[in-house]
């Protein structure tokens, strides 16, 4: 069989590490550009790569390049693909879209139209069409336009790869799953001494930690018990899905978890019911064993042993009245990480440079990494 072309879409910045993941799944042809991974393989790399990837968004399937002038000539070429040799009437669909640089400005109208083309089909052929469900369609469709050109893609992951199904409570400002990940990745804990998150908030970083460290692939979550017989991503919905290489995959991965690890893993906040979140959706990920959550200030850490990494996501708020809070927490904590933390690799997050200098200690690396919108840093401190 002939590889396949297929697309791992990733936030800005993090290309190169979904890459690396890539490469350690044995995919082929790995090429990384603005906004995600060109990459070859079977259909099995693609399954691989939904259970196993922990920081792209989304894994696409190709199946379509031309040119898109004009709304007309997008809905005329979407209309030539034969729908019903990659879907059933029965079957929900969505759209997403995004254009850019192009004379089509709207990714909605955009939208509109490759659906409007593939109902049309549908209709003509069979007096009846598929329906349309925006939240949890059977079948998303991709539709990258740039420059005048589509790239129309099949939607292999269904929902979102940061859509772990662990998290169903947050505090103010969690982080996104593939976002912790992509920390975890950066950091690069030899699963041996401390990983201490002292500002933990829901525990998705701990959480995202814990899961590497165990080699728990990330999509197992999705899928329930062995006996689910919801689908949980895209590709599962595709005709010719393959379900013995499926479950032998999902075998091997539950096969693969590591009973113990040397390392401990420990998640402080100051709220309560931080510690409570962060505390229910470890259990809701099976780690509850695996991460201790304590109630405490920063500024009382004194870190166990001598040896391990500290990492955390410091508040970064906009009001003033809070800068001013911040700036002496950011500065406090600097001094605690100083004075009691000798032998630690400390790792900070935030989205406020400004603060970050209130730290006060001289920085070993920095990474540059997106919130959203927000241009964030990832700071790495060695502490002698
Ligand atoms: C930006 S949030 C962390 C979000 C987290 N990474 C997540 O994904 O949910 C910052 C956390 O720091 C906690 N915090 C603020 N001041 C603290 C302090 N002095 N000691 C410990 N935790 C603190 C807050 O309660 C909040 O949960």
């Amino acid at each position: 069989m002939p590889n396949t072309h297929f697309f791992a879409t990733a936030a800005k910045g993090t290309e190169p590490i979904v890459a690396k993941e890539l490469e350690c799944l044995h995919a082929q042809n790995i090429r990384a550009t603005t906004g995600g991974v060109h990459f070859e393989g079977s259909m099995e790399t693609l399954y691989r790569a939904n259970l196993w990837l922990r920081t792209a968004n989304r894994l696409l399937m190709p199946i379509a390049e031309f040119p898109c002038p004009t709304p007309q000539a997008l809905y005329e070429h979407v209309r030539q693909i034969r729908w019903n040799d990659w879907m059933t009437l029965r079957q929900t669909l969505a759209v997403d879209c995004n254009c850019r640089d192009s004379r089509i400005t709207h990714s909605r109208y955009a939208a509109l139209k490759i659906k409007d083309a593939i109902v049309d089909q549908f209709r003509a052929r069979t007096s009846r069409r598929p329906n349309v469900d925006l939240r949890r369609p059977d079948f998303r469709i991709n539709a990258h336009i740039t420059k005048d050109r589509c790239v129309l893609s099949l939607d292999a992951s269904g929902d979102r790869l940061h859509l772990r199904s662990y998290r169903r409570q947050a505090t103010e400002a969690p982080l996104r799953e593939t976002l912790a990940a992509t920390i975890v990745e950066l950091v690069g804990w030899d699963n041996e001494g401390m990983f201490i998150d002292p500002m933990c908030g829901s525990g998705t970083i701990i959480i995202e930690a814990a899961l590497k460290a165990i080699n728990y692939a990330p999509g197992l979550l999705r899928c329930g018990d062995a006996s689910s017989r919801e689908s949980s991503f895209g590709f599962q919905r595709w005709p010719g899905f393959d379900r013995k290489l499926w479950g032998r995959l999902i075998a091997e991965a539950r096969d693969s978890i590591r009973e113990k690890i040397p390392g401990r893993l420990l998640g402080y906040d100051i709220s309560r019911e931080a510690i409570q979140i962060a505390s229910q959706n470890a259990k809701m990920a099976g780690l509850e064993k695996r991460i201790r959550f304590e109630r405490g200030n920063v500024l009382n850490l004194y870190p166990r042993g001598n040896r391990g990494v500290i990492v955390c996501n410091l508040p970064y708020g906009e009001r003033t009245g809070e800068l001013e809070e911040l700036k002496s927490l950011y500065k406090s904590f600097g001094d605690v990480l100083k004075q009691r933390c000798t032998g630690y690799t400390a790792y900070l997050f935030t989205g406020n440079l400004k603060l970050a200098k209130f730290i006060g200690l001289r920085t070993a690396r920095r990474f540059t990494l997106y919130n959203g919108p927000i241009e964030c840093r990832l700071l790495k401190y060695e502490l002698f």
